[in-house]
């Protein structure tokens, strides 16, 4: 899977004969698995159409700071924020002249202030405009301001002059792009997740089971990838396809994902356990369907206690670093700590499961890092850009904890 697989890169687009090949950077990047919005300055649309872009993007192009119709699609500061790294290409010497001076005169310039994202510019420009002194002192600035330099490429120029100047090739620039979602944070090490609901069965129709969809393990799953882990999910029922290059093993209840999980415990370096594990299921599941009974109106069905999977993995010999969730519906921190000391856990990762748009079945999270020293919040984000976020915090912390 190529690690620019679903991030949202903004590609900006300067006036230079170079623009014509950030058709084919658009394209490629989408070949890999990105997705892709353009912003154009001015003097790029005397060189390539938005038209151009809109179609290969298949997104609108924005191209005007102070358009009511295109703010009322996407406002400038939200499209600041969407992208995941922002790449100018061509970068001509006066928009780096204007972005080491901080302007934000066009739309362009005023994303780079605004944006949250990485910035990379590939320059493209006259060797004599890019030997000058000015240009020259520009980029060591922006350098300094942790912006990349992409290039530029040495050879023949359109003008006819031979040296440095020439935009990257598109294959160079789309490289680049991957390697900065290459963290290799996790790299060779064995991961396992738990995720999703367990249902505990009643009868052969009827189940006993919670509200989570499986996102949050998911999204795990696929970030601990992008770090280079060789990671495995254990499953209960989802509707979510398997992250690529991700093993996953299916299971129903909580007793089926306590055997999976601790036929794997002393086998991997991490674990992490994301699922809602019911903690109780019947004591008895009837073979049959249960008929209902015409001389009651309630039904008593007797629960017995599951085992704690995250428990028994952390107790295990040779126990891998353990990661809990917490879901928590009042004093989070309070609860999540002694989660963290009951189950002897390296950290946990709790979510108040009382706030709308967070935490079951919701595309977003918001959660508090919670270790032996300290805690952390982290603000509300997707579950993709917060799993990338937790990776950080659990590579971190593995890496100080291991021998
Ligand atoms: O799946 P989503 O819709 O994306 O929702 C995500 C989530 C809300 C389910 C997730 O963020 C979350 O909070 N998961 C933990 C839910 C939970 O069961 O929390 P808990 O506080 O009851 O359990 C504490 C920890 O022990 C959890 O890591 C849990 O996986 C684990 N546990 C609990 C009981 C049990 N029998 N075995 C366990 O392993």
């Amino acid at each position: 899977m190529s690690s620019l697989q679903n991030k949202q890169i903004l590609v900006g687009i300067t006036g230079g004969i170079a623009a014509y090949k950030s058709a084919e950077l658009v394209r490629r990047l989408q070949d890999q698995g990105a997705e892709v919005r353009v912003v154009m300055t001015k003097a790029a649309m005397e060189f390539i159409t938005p038209l151009t872009l809109q179609a290969l993007s298949g997104n609108p192009v924005h191209t005007e700071l102070l358009d009511p119709e295109a703010e009322a699609g996407m406002g400038h500061i939200e499209l600041a924020r969407w992208g995941d790294l922002l790449i100018v290409a061509p970068a001509s010497a006066d928009f780096i002249a204007r972005l080491a001076q901080g302007q934000g005169n066009d739309l362009l310039s005023t994303l780079c202030l605004a944006r949250r994202s990485k910035l990379a510019i590939a320059p493209a420009m006259n060797q004599a405009m890019y030997a000058n002194s000015s240009t020259q002192d520009n980029l060591s600035l922006l350098e300094q301001r942790d912006i990349a330099i992409w290039g530029p490429a040495v050879g023949s120029q359109a003008c006819g002059d031979v040296g440095p100047g020439r935009m990257l090739e598109v294959d160079e620039l789309v490289d680049k792009a991957a390697a900065q979602f290459q963290s290799g944070l996790l790299a060779g090490k064995r991961v396992v997740i738990t995720a999703g609901p367990t249902r505990e069965a009643i009868d052969p129709v009827r189940y006993i089971s919670n509200h989570s969809s499986g996102k949050m393990g998911y999204a795990l799953a696929q970030a601990c990838v992008e770090a280079g882990a060789i990671c495995e999910l254990i499953s209960g029922p989802t509707q979510l396809a398997t992250p690529p290059h991700c093993q996953r093993q299916d299971v129903e209840s909580a007793l089926e994902m306590h055997a999976a999980a601790m036929s794997r415990s002393n086998d991997c370096d991490i674990f992490i356990a994301t699922a809602a594990v019911a903690d109780f299921r019947p004591v008895h599941s009837a073979d049959q369907k249960i008929k209902k009974q015409a001389d009651s109106d309630t039904m008593i069905i007797e629960m017995v206690k599951n085992p704690d999977i995250l428990a028994d993995v952390a107790s295990s010999e040779h126990a891998p670093f353990c990661v809990g969730f917490a879901a928590e519906t009042q004093d989070v921190e309070h609860y999540a700590r002694s989660k963290l000391e009951k189950k002897n856990l390296a950290m946990v990762i709790a979510n108040d499961v009382s706030q709308q748009g967070i935490g079951f079945n919701s595309d977003d999270n918001q959660v508090l890092v919670v270790d032996h020293e300290s805690s952390s919040a982290i603000e509300k984000l997707s579950k993709t850009a917060l799993a990338r976020r937790l990776v950080e915090e659990i590579s971190k912390r593995y890496n100080k904890s291991a021998p």
